[in-house]
């Protein structure tokens, strides 16, 4: 070993003795002849001292060490002269007198500093993604990924889970994002698709009677990118037979609280509050609610059903919703601050928002259309007080949730409700089983095929008319699914169901989905046909790993707690992939390129 400990190991008890140390040459300063490094290594900062009076050649050799060169010193730990004490590093107290300098390796002028606060482009810094590393913040990063790793590894082993690997190379899964593709080299034309998730195999293993499996797996969708989004992501993939849904929360609970004690020591209180999706929709506007601030949403379609406000009134006859937020407190907005929240809520796609301001009586461009009674009603909707500032938006459901939601969003960052260091965990559940994809007509499965329904809606879902009946208000819609989403502070950090096991009950799903069996064979046939096996029950979820880290180390993207992260565009610019390929190796998968438009 080149070293005796790591330099943040180093502590008051080493005064005295000498020690070996290792790592890079963090800062480099000369203070009228002595000079000083500070020497990091995984753990952290320690300062060396070369004194030309000491140590004249070693203080030669100290001379020539530039920012990143690597060291190995041998040197004297002592306490630090009165005075230059730094309290802000763990190795604060102490310093190494160096009395051997062997450089390692030199390092050459740094394209951007290895700091915490660096204003280095992303793609400078994914293109030498190394020096990106060795920044404290991401190493601290990559050290507490890892602990949450083990942590979950050494929770689901001791709850009798088994680690299974399943395929890369595989079919496409029904995920609803686009595949990526590998073309089979032995098979001409035909193709593999990277998983979107373990989702099918996780299923024939539990038909396979192995009970409780999970792992820790890449899956892989071709989406567009987001801060949360990455194409290849990391799942905790879990699946359990004889269970029912109380069950899975039950195991995921306890694991996200030992997952939070492991890394960052917070308490996690659980049970963790739940919400069904048709409440969550209502009083928040989305499936995904930061539950750190409240800031309700109201629906008013009662009230300004009094009015004359024509834009409010087409909306609601035409099926629409005219919902609100209580913006408290900004009634002091000025004209052009109303305008630029209104652009922003278009940028959303709202057709516009509508503003009352509680001040000195209601005050709006809308209110000469509401009498009295009704502006009051709304009020109290509200609980508005003297200040508030209400904003409303009238459109189809689905849009004003949607705004409104990213709204509530953008209101608490602007009224500073969201604390740091505070977990708001939140399962959603009763999912709707189906939803209606308005572009191709026709109903799709909220989460995947495979969800089954609720016990209490079997009778109906078995006795609805067949896919060429179904419009978007039949009572396919209101079917729900024994699907649950695990919410953290306004992130979906897990999603899963109870599954189909029964053929006949798979058989209806797929005929409302208007999949022919032969579309169904050909895609999922393997699992259709382990289903005519004896196939327990069985539900399961998966955990979005990098999410879940994410929060946890209090980074805002989920690229800062991946090691090699792709960019917005999908590209690693690092190793510069994707690339073009050679022919021959294009040959070789009897592949020609036609590159269409
Ligand atoms: P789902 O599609 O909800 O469920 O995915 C589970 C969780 O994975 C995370 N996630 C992502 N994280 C980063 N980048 C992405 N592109 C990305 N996509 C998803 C989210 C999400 O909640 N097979 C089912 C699970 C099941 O039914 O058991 C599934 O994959 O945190
Ligand atoms: P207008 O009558 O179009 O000038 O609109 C009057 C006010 O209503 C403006 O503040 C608009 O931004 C707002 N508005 C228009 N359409 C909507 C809508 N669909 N929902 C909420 N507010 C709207």
């Amino acid at each position: 070993m080149l070293r005796d400990k790591y330099c943040c190991e180093i502590n008051e008890q080493d005064i005295g003795s000498s020690i070996n140390i290792a790592g890079w040459a963090n800062k480099w300063r000369d203070h009228g002849g002595v000079i000083f490094i500070d020497l990091r290594d995984r753990s952290g900062i320690v300062q060396v001292v070369f004194n030309p009076e000491n140590n004249p050649e070693v203080h030669q050799v100290a001379h020539k060490v530039r920012n990143e060169f690597v060291l190995q010193i041998k040197g004297d730990v002592r306490r630090r002269p009165e005075g230059t004490e730094n309290s802000s590093i763990p190795t604060g107290q102490v310093e190494i007198v160096a009395e051997e300098l062997k450089i390692l390796n030199d390092c050459k002028p740094l394209p951007f500093m290895i700091e915490d606060d660096t204003d280095a482009s992303e793609s400078l810094r994914y293109k030498h993604r190394y020096l990106d590393l060795r920044r404290p913040i991401i190493q601290r990063n990559i050290v507490i990924r890892h602990i949450a790793a083990k942590s979950i590894r050494d929770y689901l082993d001791s709850r009798g889970f088994l680690e299974i690997e399943t395929p890369v190379l595989t079919k496409s899964t029904p995920e609803g994002a686009r595949d990526y593709l590998v073309p089979s080299r032995t098979n001409p034309g035909q193709f593999f698709a990277l998983p979107q998730s373990p989702q099918l195999f996780k299923q024939i293993l539990m038909v396979s009677g192995l009970e409780r499996y999970y792992q820790i797996v890449k899956c892989f969708r071709d989406e567009d990118l987001r801060a949360d989004r990455q194409p290849e992501f990391t799942q905790v993939d879990m699946e359990m037979s004889f269970i029912d849904r109380e069950d899975i929360i039950a195991v995921v609970e306890a694991m996200i609280k030992k997952v939070f004690t492991d890394t960052i020591g917070a308490e996690t209180g659980i049970p963790f509050q739940r919400l069904t999706y048709q409440e969550s929709m209502e009083r928040f506007g989305c499936d995904k609610p930061d539950l750190r601030f409240s800031l309700e949403l109201k629906n008013v379609g009662d009230i300004v059903k009094e009015s004359s406000f024509k834009v409010f009134l087409d909306t609601i006859s035409k099926g629409g919703i005219v919902k609100g937020i209580n913006a408290k407190g900004l009634a002091g907005y000025s004209r052009k601050e109303l305008d630029d929240l209104t652009k922003e809520v278009q940028g959303f796609g709202a057709k516009g928002l509508a503003w009352i301001k509680i001040k000195n009586g209601f005050e709006s461009p809308i209110a000469k259309f509401f009498p009295e009674q009704a502006l009051k009603a709304i009020a109290e909707r509200f609980e508005a007080e003297e200040g508030d500032l209400l904003l409303f938006v009238a459109d189809k459901e689905k849009v004003a949730n949607d705004c409104l939601s990213r709204l509530r969003n953008e209101l608490a960052k602007r009224l500073n409700l969201i604390q740091e260091g505070v977990y708001r965990f939140v399962w959603i559940t009763d999912f709707p089983l189906f939803e209606w994809n308005d572009e191709e007509k026709r109903y799709e499965a909220m989460h995947h095929p495979f969800t089954s329904p609720m016990e209490d809606d079997i009778d109906d879902f078995l006795s609805v008319p067949g896919p060429e009946l179904l419009t978007p208000d039949s009572k396919l819609s209101s079917l729900r699914a024994q699907a649950y989403d695990i919410v953290l502070n306004g992130y979906e950090i897990g999603g899963g169901s109870i599954r189909i096991h029964k053929k006949e009950v798979q058989d209806r799903m797929f005929q409302l989905l208007n999949i022919t069996p032969e579309d169904a064979s050909a895609k999922f046939g393997f699992l259709l046909e382990a289903f005519e096996y004896g196939a327990p029950p069985h539900g399961g979820i998966a955990l979005g790993l990098d999410r879940l880290v994410m929060i946890i180390t209090g980074a805002q993207s989920i690229r800062d707690v991946i090691a090699f992260p792709k960019t917005q565009k999908a590209i690693c610019p690092l190793s510069n992939a994707p690339s073009e390929v050679d022919a021959k190796q294009l040959k070789e998968l009897s592949i020609k390129l036609d590159l269409v438009e």
